[in-house]
């Protein structure tokens, strides 16, 4: 012990990815130095600006030598001169892909202190974690389109899985919701009565997992409409929700809402064999870029989860709490301008209150 140095390449991205990216390096360092280990940060410039300058979204390069780090942080992807779509899927899915990172891990948390809009939920209510399928589903770009600007125009955009990027998204459900030990259920998010063929492949290749490899498991189901439905009318019913790309997309974005937004929820695009990648999942905000007024904390969350994912739980645990004690006697708000401080302050409100 104590002579760990782990390797992390650092993509600040664009629009505020940087302001918040530096908090949560600062933050990293600091747990790092409390619990005896050490990190190196590698910075590339891969964003929007740098596509603007040289018309490059993504050198060919990137994902091997990203391959040879340990963890990489990423900080926003999204420059409002750039069309929508070209640095999302040039840079941030591209990565997902080439990487095989195929978990997407968020956790919907309720820290103390923080407003939720969802009446009369507490901490104890919101505390679960998403299991979203990162690498297949409508996110492969498998389609096309033809007659294109006529009237007659047809577009696709298909919804493709096979059985081996199931099983190994539902092993992982399985296996996180055996790690947590809470409530030891594990929902299965879908559409078997309209996606019939998809979420069939999914719905019996959970319950043959889950009978054969993790019998103490509950298993549940929920369409996800009703889904939505239940994160806000009984969060409380939830432990962990596996569910595939598309769907996993959106009903985050709606769990971070109910956790305090944006300024808070932290994600992690997980390839349990290879490089993991950890973001806060808001966007890059351009119209608070070089304010000062970015809450960091959701950078903050994705660095705890990056030592976790590394090992070094003791260190992601500290991160933590003092990101409760933070939010519990701190901040007024966790929305960008009204936290009381500005984003460096957050940070370095972090940094002290680590034990
Ligand atoms: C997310 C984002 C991305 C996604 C976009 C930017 C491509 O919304 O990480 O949730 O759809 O996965
Ligand atoms: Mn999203």
């Amino acid at each position: 012990m104590g002579n760990k140095t782990y390797q992390i390449a650092v993509i600040p991205g664009d629009g505020t990815g940087g302001e918040v990216v530096r908090e949560g390096i600062k933050v990293l360092e600091a747990a790092s130095r409390k619990f005896g280990f050490s990190m190196q940060f590698t910075h590339f410039d891969f964003g929007g600006a740098r596509y603007l300058k040289t018309g490059e979204v993504l050198p060919d390069s990137a994902a091997d030598e990203l391959k040879q780090f340990n963890a990489i942080f990423l900080g926003a992807i999204g420059h409002p001169d750039v069309k929508p779509g070209i640095l999302e899927k040039g840079i941030l899915l591209r990565l997902r892909f080439e990487l095989d990172q195929y978990i997407n891990l968020r956790p919907v948390k309720l820290y103390p202190g923080v407003e939720t809009p969802l009446k009369d939920k507490t901490p104890a209510d919101i505390d679960y974690v998403v299991v979203r399928e990162n690498t297949g589903g409508i996110y492969t770009g498998v389609g096309g389109v033809t007659m294109k600007g006529t009237p007659q125009e047809i577009a696709v955009q298909s919804c493709v899985y096979n059985r081996f990027q199931v099983d190994r998204c539902l092993r992982y459900a399985f296996e996180t919701t055996r790690r947590r030990n809470r409530k030891m259920t594990l929902a299965l998010c879908g559409k078997t009565n309209v996606l019939t063929y998809v979420f069939d492949l999914w719905e019996r290749a959970f319950h043959e997992m889950g009978k054969k490899e993790f019998p103490e498991i509950k298993r549940e189901y929920y369409h996800v409409d009703a889904t939505c439905m239940w994160m806000v009318k009984n969060p409380e019913w939830f432990d962990v929700i596996v569910t595939d790309n598309m769907f996993g997309d959106i009903i985050t974005d709606l769990g971070a809402m109910t956790q305090g937004g944006m300024g808070i929820a932290a994600g992690g695009n997980i390839n349990p064999e290879g490089v993991s990648m950890f973001e806060p999942i808001g966007g890059s905000a351009p119209k608070y870029t070089g304010k000062a007024v970015i809450n960091p904390l959701a950078a903050i969350c994705a660095g705890g989860m990056m030592l976790e994912t590394l090992g070094e739980q003791k260190a992601a645990t500290a991160i933590e709490d003092s990101v409760k004690f933070v939010t519990a006697n701190k901040l007024k708000s966790l929305a960008a301008g009204k936290m009381g401080y500005n984003t460096q302050q957050v940070g370095d409100l972090v940094v002290e209150n680590i034990k």
